[in-house]
Formats: structure tokens, sequence, C-alpha cells
């Protein structure tokens, strides 16, 4: 198989599945415990929010471990006061739409902030939602579907001026390019482990200390009380490792992406008609999403898994269904041409050799539909 959909989900890394396979084995005990093989347990935790902690520049104590990107996105606009609005913007993920969209209803104000043909939340965009006094801000720093790096900084320093809350939704962007939580002047952050290489089911949410976190979930006394239960120990182990390398390996990994994304976006532009969406603005170095008029996306991806590639036509969370991308509508494509949208997600595993074979392939299937 060549799999190209790695902002869906990565591969575990072996050296990843060798730091966790211990706490699925042999330390088993609950970190709660007070006696050695409980401690133990602890103090891997403790090292894995180090790890995680320095992906992003910040203190340990700053680091909620969660189910993943969704908890993460959840508990993040839970922090939204009583009787406040809140504002995110038109391409979230819905793991933000969909919570964002749960408080409208229990009637806090919503508003939608606009993005421009690329994508971009535009300082105009902030300027004229800063004017509403929103509470919270939810703007992703880069999207899961074009790729699409925001001016996170930017927007943060005006919204902080103005006393609003800014949460980012980093999943996609964490491995990918560097992040310093403090440079971009967020107060709240979304991490994910399986988009970095590690275990499903863990991620993080890192928190500024001026911020209060309402947890989701009360029970024992974990995670600073910010979370309940008992913790997920070996996904937690594994996020660390994952985060460990990510930060050691950026630079390069970076390089080698970008290198296979010019390699397959020179491909894709001798496609005849082929639109590459987003492609002159600032994208993560491993993502390409394109589209060819009057060529189904769904069928195009079902073509291109009997060959044995696996791409994503849009989000892979709405795939399945056959709506075009809200991502691509907002950023104003046309329906029918949104339905055409594949994307494609390189990873640490890609070559040349697949990309230029999926390129052949490509024009083939074009051709035939
Ligand atoms: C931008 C973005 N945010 C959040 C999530 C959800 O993360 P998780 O799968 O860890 O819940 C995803 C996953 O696709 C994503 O791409």
């Amino acid at each position: 198989m060549i799999y190209f959909d790695h902002n869906a989900t990565t591969p575990l890394d072996d050296r990843v599945l060798d730091a966790l396979l211990p706490f699925l084995t042999t330390f088993y005990g609950n970190p709660s415990s007070l006696y050695r093989h409980g401690r133990i347990v602890r103090s891997a935790i403790d090292a894995a929010r180090e790890q995680v902690a320095a992906l992003v520049g910040v203190q340990s104590s700053q680091v909620i471990f969660t189910s993943g990107g969704t908890e993460a996105n959840n508990v993040a606009l839970a922090t939204l006061a009583p009787h406040s609005s809140l504002a995110i913007s038109a391409i979230e993920h819905p793991s933000v739409t969909e919570p964002a969209l749960r408080l409208k209803k229990l009637g806090h104000q919503l508003t939608f902030i606009d993005v421009d043909a690329n994508g971009y939340v535009t300082q105009d965009a902030v300027a004229q939602v800063i004017k509403e006094k929103p509470a919270l801000v939810s703007i992703m720093l880069a999207n899961n579907e074009t790729g699409i790096i925001q001016d996170l900084a930017r927007h943060a320093q005006q919204l902080r001026a103005n006393d609003i809350i800014i949460h980012s939704d980093a999943v996609q962007a964490s491995g990918k390019i560097p992040i310093s939580f403090n440079t971009l002047g967020v107060h709240l952050m979304s991490l994910s482990s399986h988009k970095i290489y590690g275990p499903k089911g863990c991620g993080a949410l890192i928190f500024n200390k001026d911020v209060e976190i309402k947890p989701l979930f009360l029970g024992g006394g974990q995670e600073q009380e910010l979370r309940a239960g008992t913790e997920n120990v070996a996904a937690i182990v594994g996020f660390g490792k994952a985060a460990e390398l990510a930060q050691a390996e950026l630079a390069e990994y970076s390089k080698q992406l970008l290198t296979l994304r010019k390699l397959l976006e020179n491909g894709l532009t001798t496609i005849p008609g082929l639109t590459i969406f987003a492609q002159q603005a600032n994208r993560l170095p491993n993502t390409v999403q394109f589209g060819i008029p009057e060529i189904d996306g769904e069928m195009l991806l079902m073509k291109l898994d009997q060959k044995g590639i696996a791409v994503s036509s849009g989000s892979a969370c709405a795939s399945g269904g056959s709506v075009p991308s809200p991502v691509l509508l907002a950023m104003g494509v046309e329906a029918d041409f949104a339905k055409s949208a594949i994307r494609i997600s390189l990873g640490k595993a890609n070559t040349e050799t697949e990309i230029l074979e999926f390129i052949n392939l490509l024009k083939t299937l074009v051709y035939q539909l």
C-alpha cells in the first residue's frame, strides 16, 4: 500500500512502541498508588509530560493529558465564561465546531470568522470580530485539509490586547512546524498523539495559568484535578516519546516532506484543469489538496484505493458522505468543484518513487473518468 493520509493518522513509530510496551506489560501499576510499583508509573507520566511540554516550549504543569485532540478542543471551549460569547474560524475541525454549536444552543452567542480565498483568517476579520467582544476565540494553527498555516501570533496579539482568550487547535501543526506556545501568545492549545507517530486515544491541552479550566470529567484528582480518570499510561508514555522524536527530528523531517511535496505538486500541475487549493499560501510541508473539474473526489478515492493508494477526499472525518468540504466552501470554492477534492498528506516513509507512481496512475485514472 502507498499511504498518503498522514493527516488522518500516522503509523506508530517503532521507537514509540518500544517505549510504551513495558507499560502494557511489566509496569501495570496505578500511577496514583503510593507504593513503588505505582511510583515508577507516575514518574513515567511525569517524564512524558516534560517531553510534550518541551515540544511547544511550556512548563510541564501546563500540560493536561486528554483522550485526544477532540477532548482537548472540547475542554478548551468549555472554559467559556457564563453568559459570554465566542467566535471560531469558519474552517475549524468538527471537534471545535460541534462544541461551539452546542454552546450556541445553550444560549451563548457564536460568530464564525470568515476566511479569504486561501483560507486565511485576515486581520480585518479579527478586527471585526473584536467589535463583538467575544470572551473566547478559537483559530486553528494549521488546517487539516488544505494545510494552511494561520498568522496566529499576530491574531493572538490583537485578541489579547482586547482581553480575549485565544485557543488554537494545533493538532495538525505539531510535529510538522516549530511551535512555541509563548511566542504564539495563545492561552490554550490542543495537541494529538496519533498525528505525530504516537498512539491513538491520547492528546493534550496546553494551558496558560490565567485561564480557569472547567473539567469535563469529575472524579479522582488526576491531572491536577482537571481531568479525572486513571491515566492511559502506555498511550501517555508513547505520546511523550513521539513528542520527543518530533522535536528532535523536526528540521530534517519537514525538509524531507517539502522536497516530496514539491515533486508531487510539479507532477500534479501537469494534469490539465487540476487546481491545487491555496497553492501559493503558507502551508504545512506535507499537505496538498487539489480538485479536478467534473471528477468526483469520492470516486477517484475508490479507484486509487483499488490500486492500493490511500488518500482522503477532503477531511477524513467528513469522508463517507458526499457533502462538499465546509473548509473549501468557506474559501469560496464552488460546491461542485469542492466535491472533487482529494487530499494527499505525506509522511516519514513516503518516497519519490511512490509520488511518481501516484502521478502516473492519477493521469490514467483522470483520463478514464
Ligand atoms: C485539526 C484537527 N483537530 C482535532 C482533531 C481530532 O484529534 P483526535 O483524533 O486526537 O481526537 C483532528 C483529527 O483529525 C484534526 O485534524
